[in-house]
């Protein structure tokens, strides 16, 4: 089986971090969000993903050459010359999708989060005998999704609005698709969108099929989404593999700390907190809800809550860091410095206190 992950796109809610990787490269949990994709994807049998692409393929493809072999997945890059959109890349990348099996492929948005129950998502689309399935889930605030109104009982989908301004429901599309080869005939290659030029067809002629997804969803593309995000993610793995987490007297609730970080005396972690590779955690730190990724050093008795420190970064003795903090990579905060939500530029030293949310440049 073939997958293929929209990759596209600057990943511009998620700066300063996109300034140091592609967003499909940016950490998640201690790993690429992509890896996520990926390794549910080769859990099933998929044996080639195909990445689709418009920004700086050799990034990703030098990154991802690694995994190609660990894993033991085949992967390939299908290059835009324009950005095509969320349809026109599967136009462009026809040929690499289909085969002689006739077998239908996934595509996967690059920046959702979830259990992805895709062999559930094999069966269901079996079972409809429909052109092509979607997953959909639950939100409270659906306008800034694909809208699905859908028959309880089938899955059927009835009406596939995009961002709509007026309430037609709260199922929304999750981003994941099984899409049958007959598919690709009702894409031309050029800039289309599959969500409003395609599925509102398909649908049309009753040919779209909609599975609700169990467990959590996440689009992770934003600051406050990604922290939301790993409180979603680390619950589910609290139920899954617990193992994973934590454990001690310091710890609370769930975090996640890799095998390599140090962690000093007298520290206090969690709930919610993802420490990784190479971190250095030194005494009396108390830290939640917040993402530190790897080579980060906090000094002594520094507080960060609902923050993420990007790579290599260093939060000085007695600052605080809270409030959507996002540091970029190599940022140096100085001893006992507040920030209240600040969003800096990677290799910036912070010497002064950021009293309100503001970018720092
Ligand atoms: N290759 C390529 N080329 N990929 C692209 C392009 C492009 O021109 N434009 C966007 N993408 C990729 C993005 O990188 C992302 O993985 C995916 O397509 C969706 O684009 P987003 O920009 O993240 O869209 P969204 O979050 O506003 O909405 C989409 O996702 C929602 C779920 O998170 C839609 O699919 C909605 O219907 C859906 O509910
Ligand atoms: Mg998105």
């Amino acid at each position: 089986m073939k997958a293929l992950i929209l990759v596209g796109g600057f990943g511009t809610r998620l700066r300063p971090l996109t300034l140091s990787v592609p967003k499909p490269l940016v950490d998640f949990a201690n790993k690429p969000m992509i890896l996520h994709q990926i390794e549910a994807l080769k859990a099933i049998g998929v044996s080639e993903v195909v990445l689709a692409i418009n920004y700086q393929p050799e990034v990703m493809l030098n990154f991802l050459k690694d995994f190609e072999t660990k894993l033991g997945i085949k992967i390939t890059c299908s290059q835009e010359t324009e950005p095509l959109g969320t349809a026109g890349p599967l136009a462009l990348a026809r040929d690499k999708l289909i085969d002689e099996s006739g077998e239908p492929f996934f595509v996967l948005n690059s920046d959702v989060i979830s259990e992805y129950p895709l062999k559930e998502m094999i069966e269901f689309h079996k079972a409809h005998g429909g052109e092509a399935s979607i997953m959909v889930t639950k939100v409270d605030e659906p306008s800034k999704y694909g809208v699905v109104v859908m028959e309880e009982s089938t899955g059927k989908v009835e009406k596939f609005v995009e961002k709509p301004k007026l309430f037609v429901g709260n199922k929304i599309n999750a981003g994941i698709y099984l899409l049958s080869p007959s598919v690709l005939d009702r894409i031309e290659l050029r800039p289309t969108s599959i969500e409003k030029e395609v599925f509102p067809k398909i649908a049309a002629e009753k040919k779209l099929f909609a599975m609700v997804l169990p467990g959590f969803w996440m689009d992770i593309g934003q600051p406050r989404d990604y922290i939301t995000g790993l409180r979603l993610y680390l619950d589910s793995l609290r139920k899954k593999s617990s193992s994973k987490l934590a454990i001690g007297s310091h710890i609370v609730g769930n975090v996640l700390v890799d095998e390599t970080a140090k962690i000093g005396e007298g520290c206090l972690i969690g709930p919610d907190v993802a420490i990784g590779p190479g971190c250095v955690v030194e005494s009396g730190v108390r830290l939640s809800r917040c993402t530190v990724m790897r080579g980060v050093r906090i000094k002594k008795h520094a507080c960060i809550s609902s923050s993420i420190i990007g790579w290599h970064s260093t939060v000085g003795q007695w600052a605080r860091v809270e409030n959507m903090t996002i540091l970029g990579e190599d940022v140096h905060v100085s001893d006992e410095i507040y920030s209240n939500g600040g969003v800096v530029l990677p290799h910036k030293e912070i010497k002064s206190s950021i009293l309100k949310p503001e970018i720092v440049m």
